[in-house]
């Protein structure tokens, strides 16, 4: 960044430091001269009989005003000029001092604008406002860190993704071409499943990155009616899977995106058809307008989960230990993660709590809208 150059911080300090005090100097010394003037009477007088010892009259001859300031004038300029001196050197240490923890500051910054994020400034120290700063500094970094190893991590995970259908596709033409005398209807259609497949990881990148980016328009929503849609249109999942699938619950208004909250609806209710018991499951889609919140609650059977895997089921790419892979909705482990992130963006909550008996209760709060 261009600036106009000026003067650092350290020489205005010492500057005031010292100017500060001169003129704490200055009037001090004004008022000794006042008050010496307060004494001395103007002109050269002589003063009267003094008493003397044993009534001897005694002539005592008291100092003019001139005689006054020429004896007073050079010792205040000199210690007005000590003060001076005084004040810069002492002013200069003391500005250098208190301004250390800046420049320790400064040095971090500068170390993390390039590029490096695993600097900590750890000031020690009785807490003050540096103390706070650098605190909340590496607080910062510490952050700022952490992010930055989470994007890495979701790139790396992406791509390889990405890359799996790629792969697949690329043996499969090579295959093709090897021997030109295999029949291609087989090869085409599952080229066409594999591609479908990179179709939908991208389309569910792209819906990850836009829950994050908040650029959506919001309008009134009525969960109740975007679960029901969202049922119908999984309901011959559900159906093929031998799971009874069930929508209850009342009108239940919020504001935010249609499309947005009907994916969000539709990863849940997916969830819990496909993360189900083998035979015989339920799956119970409930709205509710609660005085705080609209709610909505998706509830499963299945295996039971262990608790400590709850909290990483809605990073992106993670998958249940259960890793079940049919034909039909192989997930990659986004479905939650693009939940959580909608749900972020419509400044709502994400909870998933194990059933005791198996399977998952998932709830949604979101903010109640009237209307
Ligand atoms: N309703 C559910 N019941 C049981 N387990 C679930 C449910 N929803 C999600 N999970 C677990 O959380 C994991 C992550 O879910 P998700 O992000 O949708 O990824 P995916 O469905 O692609 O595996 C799943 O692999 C599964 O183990
Ligand atoms: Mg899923």
């Amino acid at each position: 960044m261009n600036r106009r150059p000026g003067l650092s911080t350290r020489l205005k300090l010492t500057l005031s430091y010292a100017g500060f005090l001169l003129l704490a100097g200055a009037l001090l010394l004004a008022v000794v001269w006042l008050f010496l003037l307060r004494y001395v009477p103007d002109g050269a007088l002589v003063a009267g009989p003094g008493s003397g010892v044993r009534g001897a009259p005694v002539q005592r001859v008291a100092p003019t005003r001139s005689d006054l300031q020429r004896a007073f004038a050079p010792r205040a300029g000199q210690a007005l000029f000590f003060l001076l001196v005084f004040g810069l050197l002492g002013g200069w240490l003391l500005a250098g001092r208190m301004l250390a923890p800046l420049t320790r500051i400064a040095d971090a910054a500068r170390t993390a604008a390039n590029g490096s994020l695993s600097h900590r400034i750890r000031m020690e120290g009785p807490n003050d406002e540096f103390r706070e700063l650098a605190d909340v500094f590496d607080t910062m970094l510490e952050q700022l860190q952490s992010h930055v190893t989470e994007q890495q991590r979701f790139a790396a995970n992406a791509s390889h993704e990405l890359r799996t259908p790629l792969a697949i596709s690329q043996t499969l033409l090579d295959v093709a071409r090897s021997d030109p005398t295999r029949d291609h209807g087989e090869l085409i259609e599952r080229l066409h499943t594999v591609n479908t497949r990179a179709i939908d990881l991208t389309e569910a990148l792209l819906l990850l990155s836009r829950g994050n980016n908040r650029s959506f328009t919001r309008e009134t929503v009525d969960l109740s009616l975007i679960a029901e849609e969202a049922t119908e249109t999984l309901l011959h999942l559900a159906e093929r899977r031998g799971i009874t699938l069930d929508v209850t619950g009342e009108a239940t208004h919020t504001a935010g995106s249609p499309a947005l909250l009907l994916r969000v609806v539709s990863n849940l209710v997916q969830n819990a058809i496909v993360h189900n018991l083998p035979t015989g499951g339920t799956v119970t889609v409930h709205t509710e307008s609660r005085h705080d919140a609209s709610v909505l609650q998706v509830e499963n059977t299945g295996h039971r989960l262990p608790a400590q895997l709850l909290p990483t089921l809605t990073e992106p790419f993670q998958r249940g230990t259960t890793r079940i892979r049919t034909n039909d909705h192989a997930g990659v482990g986004l479905g939650l993660a693009i939940v959580q992130s909608i749900v972020r963006a419509h400044d709502g909550t994400l909870d998933l709590t194990p059933r005791p008996t198996g399977g998952l209760v998932v709830t949604i709060r979101l903010p109640r809208h009237p209307r």
